[in-house]
């Protein structure tokens, strides 16, 4: 599989990059608060926001293209592949729904089903050649601790093939105490 390439590539290849996958659909909500305040401390960082809410990329349908061919078949996730792979710091953002993560981002990590294969058919071999590091962070509801080690784990096997160090997470709970209710 050739690198990924974007149509509008990092602005600026000399600072540090980062990516930033959010889970969350409702902007000014408390994960985006929560993402505002980590990206704080990054000033002078090119910061790339993919929102999985609005991309809606497509579910994974198990076609098992990729273990043949290495890529995914469908291409909405071009784009989304170079900055995963060139990224400085890849930082997940989410709230947690019903104990995972909300169907668009969970849809994202199904697709990252090319690298399991590439890792597992390659000898272990890290396809991405580039090392980054990765956070995670996420609201909840209520307590959220059980949700939160749910997602960390998913999280994890997916670092393993991508070449990702955890750096560690950050969980705020309790924000149905807090929250407006939205007006329907
Ligand atoms: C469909 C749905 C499922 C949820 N499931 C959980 C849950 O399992 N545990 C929990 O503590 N909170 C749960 N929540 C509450 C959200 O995690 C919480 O309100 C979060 O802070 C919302 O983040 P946001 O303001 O960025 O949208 C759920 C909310 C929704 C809408």
């Amino acid at each position: 599989m050739s690198a990924p390439t974007a149509k509008t590539p990092w602005k600026n290849d000399d600072c540090g990059k980062i990516l930033c996958i959010e889970g969350f659909c409702r902007k000014n909500g408390n994960t985006q608060a929560l993402l505002n305040k980590f990206l704080s401390d990054y000033v002078g960082f090119a910061i790339k926001r993919y929102n999985t809410f609005e991309k809606n990329p497509k579910p994974c349908i198990g076609c098992d293209f990729c273990s043949k061919d290495g890529a995914c078949r469908f291409r909405d996730l071009d784009d989304f592949f170079y900055f995963f792979e060139t990224a400085d710091i890849v930082v997940f953002a989410s709230p947690v729904y019903n104990l995972s993560f909300p169907a668009p981002l969970k849809a994202l990590l199904d697709r990252l089903q090319p690298y399991y294969n590439g890792f597992f058919s390659d000898e272990r071999k890290q396809r991405i050649k580039k090392r980054r590091n990765a956070y995670f962070l996420a609201t909840a509801g209520q307590d959220g601790a059980l949700g939160f080690d749910i997602m960390e784990r998913q999280l994890k096997n997916i670092f393993s093939v991508t070449n990702i160090k955890y750096m560690g997470g950050s969980l705020v709970g309790n924000t149905d105490n807090t929250t407006p209710k939205c007006e329907l």
